[in-house]
């Protein structure tokens, strides 16, 4: 079993050019010395994902952007003088700091400050820029807790630091700040609204294939995804258990009745649409956990960090 570290030893790990799991306030990440080119590829063999793939670089509440990136536009400036810490990460031109082995071999860097007291612990402690995809497999569902990253991985990590159920639920906005106009290329909980409020500047949204957070199937459970309005959630799932499938409902206050049938399972009861971000990998998990065949997800509302819900659960029921 992976073993749970405290901050010192995960630290150390770091230092090691070792990876270790660790909490952020949207999902934990995998982390890894992002100078130490063994390190990041040791990165990528544990993910399974493709090199030529960029991850995104942690710095501490210390950082100073112009460090990291060359000729920072005035819009990155504002964003992270804004954001940081936060669930916010910007592309920039990156400085011959930067490894291009975290880059992927490109010339422009993701750089994010986390909000979580675990995390900036362990990344100012550290000292150094941490490179840190999501903790899961190329493909899979994100962890929002130690416990998923212990199922994700074994001994190609040094261990976790448990930092207590992620508070935001899915990965942090993406905003390309190397064009003319700012483009999100992955939403979160910065919403395109707010960002347009900050610069009040046209944003552009998506329209670009460079982001593997942004492939059409990721973030995808072993069960298939179905996404219904919250009036037909119950109906779809009734249907699917009749047909003698194993169902898991993502279901709204009042849409599907407990004593329904032993075939559907509640994995969760959304509230709001930031409850929705924060339960929604955890239910996706569970899904899997209990065995399900087909998760039945009531459609967010699509505003706020809704959007940033109906974009993960879009890539999940376009399967895996
Ligand atoms: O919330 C988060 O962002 C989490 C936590 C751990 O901080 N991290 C995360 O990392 O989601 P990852 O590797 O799963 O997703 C990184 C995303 C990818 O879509 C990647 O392509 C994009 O950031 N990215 C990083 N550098 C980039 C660059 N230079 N150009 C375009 N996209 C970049
Ligand atoms: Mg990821």
């Amino acid at each position: 079993m992976t073993p749970l570290l405290d901050v010192a030893r995960a630290v150390r790990s770091l230092a090691a050019g070792e990876l270790v799991g660790f909490p952020t306030e949207t999902v934990y990440g995998l982390g890894a010395d992002a100078s130490n080119p063994d390190a990041v590829r040791d990165l990528y063999l544990a993910k399974g994902r493709p090199s030529g793939h960029p991850v995104i670089v942690h710095l501490g509440r210390d950082a100073v952007l112009d460090e990291w990136a060359v000729d920072a536009s005035e819009a990155a400036r504002r964003l992270v003088a804004r954001w940081w810490p936060g669930p916010l990460t910007v592309v920039v031109a990156a400085s011959p700091r930067v490894s291009r082995i975290a880059t992927g071999g490109l010339e422009t860097v993701g750089l994010r400050v986390p909000d979580h007291p675990v995390a900036l612990e362990i990344i100012e402690g550290f000292g150094g820029g941490v490179a840190a995809p999501s903790a899961n497999r190329f493909g899979h569902v994100s962890p929002t807790t130690a416990a998923a990253v212990r199922a994700e991985f074994d001994a190609e990590i040094a261990g976790v630091v448990d930092g207590g159920a992620c508070g935001v639920g899915v990965e942090s906005t993406i905003v390309d700040c190397t064009e003319e106009s700012v483009r999100v290329l992955r939403p979160g909980a910065i919403t395109v609204e707010m960002i347009g409020a900050l610069l009040g500047s046209e944003v552009l949204v998506g329209g670009t294939t460079r982001a593997p957070g942004t492939l059409a199937s990721h973030y995808a459970p072993a069960a298939r995804v179905e996404v219904v309005a919250a009036s037909e959630i119950g109906a779809r799932a009734a249907e699917l258990a009749a047909a003698g499938t194993r169902v898991g409902v993502i279901t709204e206050h009042g849409q599907v009745s407990e004593s329904g049938s032993a075939a559907v399972v509640t994995l969760a009861t959304v509230e709001s649409p930031e409850h929705y971000a924060r339960i929604l990998y955890s239910a996706l998990r569970s899904a899997d956990d209990l065995g399900v065949d087909v998760v039945v997800a009531v459609r967010p509302e699509r505003t706020g960090i809704g959007v940033a819900v109906a974009d993960r659960l879009g890539r999940a029921a376009s399967g895996r």
